[in-house]
């Protein structure tokens, strides 16, 4: 971890690193108060996004900071200006952070080392999701107080998933038995499949992903009623799981498909906890990058 602070991967991140923001976010959920008035930091999404760019923003209104949010389309992007000298404008604006959405896996391998200026990546390709990942764990550290030894089955289309990337990598160095279950389309060498109906009365944590329709190359081979049949979190299956197993979904989700509509907000469903934690988080993220 440099002195930036940038948030590229977890990997650079140590346990207590990750916890120690775990702790602020919660402290921002109780009403922890804090501001940088003079701060400005700069939302540039190459790729479609909701839950990351708003709550990024949501987060930066609550900590005072100013917020410029970069519109590609009418941008010099469109006349061939590239990642590298975009984010080098910005940085010579005096811009104090980048929060970058991309398509391109790693995409931040061509910044590190040359920017004076953190770096949050709020996803790159099907490469990694860090801040997804931080809220995914805050919101289970809310639930169970610990990781060790928690059941995790994360379900659906592992292969083109950054939220899966980030969260198998971190969830097993804490501690957390992460079972996997996609279609064999879906599937990633290296990686041990399960099917989900032999796992899920074991979990403590099922975890749906979205079918991301726009990053496949060949059409999936299933119908949307086959594939919510046979890997969907049906209202069936939601009884079957678990007393106190929670339901999780990084969304957005595809309703009838991976997840049925009345299982959305069922009680057992963490989705817009998700959601709510994850101001909480990039306020953490975004404080520490800033504080003395
Ligand atoms: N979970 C997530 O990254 O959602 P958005 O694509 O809407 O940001």
């Amino acid at each position: 971890m440099s002195e930036m602070k940038h948030l590229v991967t977890l990997e650079g991140l140590t346990v207590d690193e990750m916890m120690a923001i775990l702790k602020a976010a919660d402290e921002f959920a109780r009403g922890r108060q804090q501001t940088f008035n003079q701060k400005v930091v700069a939302n540039l999404f190459f790729e479609p996004s909701t839950r990351t760019q708003y709550s990024f923003e949501m987060a930066q209104k609550k900590l005072g900071i100013e917020t410029i949010t970069f519109n590609e389309r009418v941008s010099s992007i469109s006349k061939g200006e590239t990642l590298y000298d975009t984010v080098k404008c910005f940085e010579a604006f005096g811009i104090d952070a980048l929060v970058i959405r991309h398509p391109e896996e790693n995409y931040f391998d061509q910044l590190m080392g040359h920017v004076s200026i953190p770096i949050f990546n709020a996803g790159d390709g099907s490469g990694q999701h860090p801040t997804q990942s931080l809220l995914d764990l805050f919101t289970i550290w809310q639930e169970f107080g610990y990781f060790e030894g928690l059941k995790i089955a994360i379900v659906g289309d592992v292969a083109n998933s950054r939220v899966a990337h980030s969260n198998i990598q971190v969830m097993k160095r804490l501690g957390m038995k992460v079972s996997l279950v996609a279609p064999p389309q879906f599937q990633e060498a290296g990686y041990k499949w399960h099917d989900l109906d032999e796992v899920l009365t074991e979990m403590d944590i099922v975890m749906l992903l979205r079918v991301q329709h726009e990053r496949h190359q060949e059409a999936l081979s299933l119908s949307q009623a086959a594939y919510h049949e046979q890997y969907g979190l049906s209202i069936e299956r939601e009884r079957q799981m678990k007393a106190n197993a929670i339901i999780m979904h990084p969304a957005p989700f595809n309703r009838g498909v991976e997840i049925a509509d009345e299982v959305v907000a069922c009680e057992r469903s963490r989705i817009f906890k998700q959601m709510e934690n994850g101001v909480y988080v990039r306020m953490a993220i975004m404080s520490r990058a800033f504080e003395r």
